[in-house]
């Protein structure tokens, strides 16, 4: 039984998408969430800033005493993989556990990842899904705008700023009929609906906070350290009320958030 809490953070609300995986997994865990809004978005920064960042989002999680951590963020995920790996805290990161779910999807149809611009950029994901499913086309898209539009409340599947730029942004995508579309930011999760409602229901969503959810879970209990009774604590370097007002509407709860910097 080791009570210590979980730590995820992500650059504002998308690693909510992995806090609520891991609630449903693992309701007794006590849970650590940062969202670092003020430095939102992370996807338009430097593979060098991002590297920082992420010492700096796991040394504030530390902070709390935390026995793991869920990097719930794609960005940091392909351009700060090694500082994450390098962390003394157990880092679950949100791209290898779901290059790992693509990997299982069948047929000879293209692979197709979606994510910010720093991670398309990387080659992060390309590299890993070319490696882990050899002989299959990937196709990669940076979708940054919509970042912008889940930070500032597009995310309903029929809000029409929402509903115009999923249409837009994957319609490259679309034409080549991929079997299988790695949602690759965190934040992806929220318009989850409308990219099905767009794409159809035959290309399988892959959820990569939901990977990253699944693999702590599978990380705590390897290693004997499942246990907590529940308690959340959610801080964000930005505004506390902007932040509860939209982590409530995604959760369906009453969000209680505090401040909490990482960096300047
Ligand atoms: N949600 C993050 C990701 O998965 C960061 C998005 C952003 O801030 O640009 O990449």
């Amino acid at each position: 039984m080791d009570k210590r809490p979980i730590g995820i953070f992500d650059s504002g609300l998308g690693g909510l998408t992995a806090l609520s995986a891991l609630r449903e997994l693992m309701p007794e865990e006590n849970i650590v969430y940062f969202a670092d809004t003020a430095r939102n978005p992370y996807g338009t920064r430097t593979p060098e800033q991002l590297r920082r960042m992420a010492k700096e989002n796991l040394a504030f999680l530390a902070g709390f005493g935390v026995k793991a951590v869920i990097a719930a963020c794609g960005t940091m995920s392909t351009n700060a993989l090694d500082v994450l790996h390098g962390s003394e805290i157990p880092v679950i990161n949100v791209l290898e556990p779901s290059v790992s779910a693509m990997a299982g999807s069948e047929g000879d149809a293209p692979l197709a990842v979606i994510a910010t611009e720093a991670s398309i950029r990387s080659g992060g994901y390309t590299r890993a899904l070319e490696k882990a499913c050899p002989g299959r086309e990937v196709i990669a898209l940076a979708c940054q705008e919509f970042v912008w539009l889940c930070e500032n409340g597009h995310t309903a599947p029929d809000d029409p700023a929402v509903i115009e730029a999923v249409a837009r942004c994957l319609a490259p995508l679309k034409r080549e009929k991929p079997s299988a579309l790695l949602l690759g930011c965190t934040h992806f999760g929220l318009i989850a609906e409308a990219i099905r409602n767009e794409l159809g229901a035959r290309v399988e969503l892959v959820s990569a906070s939901e990977c990253a959810s699944r693999a702590c879970k599978t990380l705590l209990e390897a290693n004997g350290l499942t246990g907590g009774s529940g308690r959340e604590a959610l801080y964000t370097s930005g505004s506390l009320q902007d932040f509860e007002q939209k982590a409530e509407h995604f959760l369906h709860r009453p969000v209680k958030a505090h401040y909490g910097s990482a960096g300047e």
